[in-house]
């Protein structure tokens, strides 16, 4: 690490370790990581804690772990400019978690839209609008206390996070739109605490975006964005074969009805993938045979596919020699614990000392 490393601003974000990473982790969080640490002093983790509010297997839970680190490692974050480390290994977190709880919520905790959709689900309530109400959740959770799915972790999710980021004391969270509650409830536990003992100790983390707007990748299923639990995905780790076939059968439409009419959200969505790994004259191709009735989406799909491996494939190939390398994993996870404990454990002795927990 360079010796400017004292007046960079401090960057910090996670991943929940829930599966391997998929083409809208990439765009959405992986890339910035990469574009992001030259510039600033960054921290990034695997959120292993996080992930376990849904109870994954253990077994699956230990190998993804491992294979975000090496997917982590393999589009190019390097552990010489980053700290790395995996949530769980440090102990400090938990236990500020636990100090951070005493001034969350549970009313505000319950209303973050993370909590109500994963309750909902567990709970087999049908979304606002479509016959169920906020108020259906509450009653449902209160009243039927067997249902052990929706579990208090689930709940505290967010003070988790919060303590992720405050005990960096970090300036920006490069992060997707989908956590910019968690984000802002982070502030707003900060500013609590420095009301509630009269200091200035956190300051506001915010999200960062390189000035542009928040990448949404959608999936080939016609509608929405990429997400592993949409079973939608194009994953880093697929093979050649793999994602031709997945590419190949994304769904589209009937074709353009009259010259120059606006895509379809299925067509769009191809071509916005396209932004992302095409050429823009490719783009600029398949866009004019689109407004003029000419495209043949077997072609604009073999394209797309072409051109998501020239991306993909040099990851995948680093991210099987990564996996079987063992040894090198756990330096790296090793050294970045050893950082980010260092980090922690200064905020967690300041944040006792704020709260009155003294030592005799
Ligand atoms: N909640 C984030 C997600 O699901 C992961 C995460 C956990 C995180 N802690 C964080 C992201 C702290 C940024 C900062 O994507």
């Amino acid at each position: 690490m360079d010796t400017n490393q004292d007046k960079k601003k401090v960057v910090l974000s996670g991943i929940r370790a829930t599966g391997n990473l998929h083409l809208g982790n990439y765009y959405g969080a992986l890339n910035k990581f990469v574009r992001m640490q030259d510039d600033y002093d960054c921290r990034f983790f695997i959120a292993d804690l996080h992930a376990l509010t849904t109870h994954p297997d253990p077994a699956m839970l230990h190998a993804n772990v491992k294979s975000i680190l090496a997917e982590y490692l393999a589009a190019g974050l390097d552990p010489e400019k980053n700290i790395l480390y995996v949530q769980s290994d440090v102990p400090e977190i938990s236990e500020m978690y636990l100090l951070m709880n005493m001034h969350a919520g549970i009313g505000e905790l319950m209303r973050t839209a993370s909590f109500k959709d994963k309750a909902r689900k567990a709970l087999g309530i049908a979304k606002p609008g479509a016959g169920a109400d906020d108020d259906d959740i509450e009653k449902e959770i209160i009243g039927n206390n067997h249902n052990k799915s929706v579990n208090a972790g689930l709940l505290t999710y967010p003070t988790l996070m919060a303590v992720d980021i405050l005990i960096h004391h970090a300036d920006f969270v490069p992060v997707g739109k989908d956590q910019e509650q968690h984000l802002e409830l982070t502030r707003r536990f900060g500013r609590r605490f420095n009301s509630f003992y009269k200091t200035d100790y956190f300051s506001e983390p915010v999200n960062f975006n390189f000035g542009g707007q928040a990448v949404k990748v959608p999936g080939l299923d016609g509608s929405g964005k990429m997400g592993k639990s949409e079973g939608n995905c194009i994953y880093l780790i697929d093979d050649e074969k793999t994602l031709r076939k997945k590419v190949m059968r994304a769904v589209t439409d009937q074709g353009p009805q009259e010259p120059n009419s606006t895509p379809t959200e299925p067509i769009q969505n191809l071509f916005t993938l396209m932004e992302l790994v095409s050429d823009p004259s490719t783009l600029e191709h398949f866009k004019q045979a689109y407004a003029d009735c000419s495209i043949r989406y077997g072609d604009l799909k073999k394209q797309l596919a072409e051109d998501i491996l020239k991306v993909t494939l040099p990851i995948r190939e680093r991210i099987l020699d990564l996996r079987d390398n063992d040894e090198y994993l756990s330096k790296v996870v090793r050294r970045g614990a050893e950082q980010a404990r260092e980090v922690a454990a200064k905020t967690l002795r300041e944040v006792r000392e704020i709260m009155g927990i003294r030592k005799f």
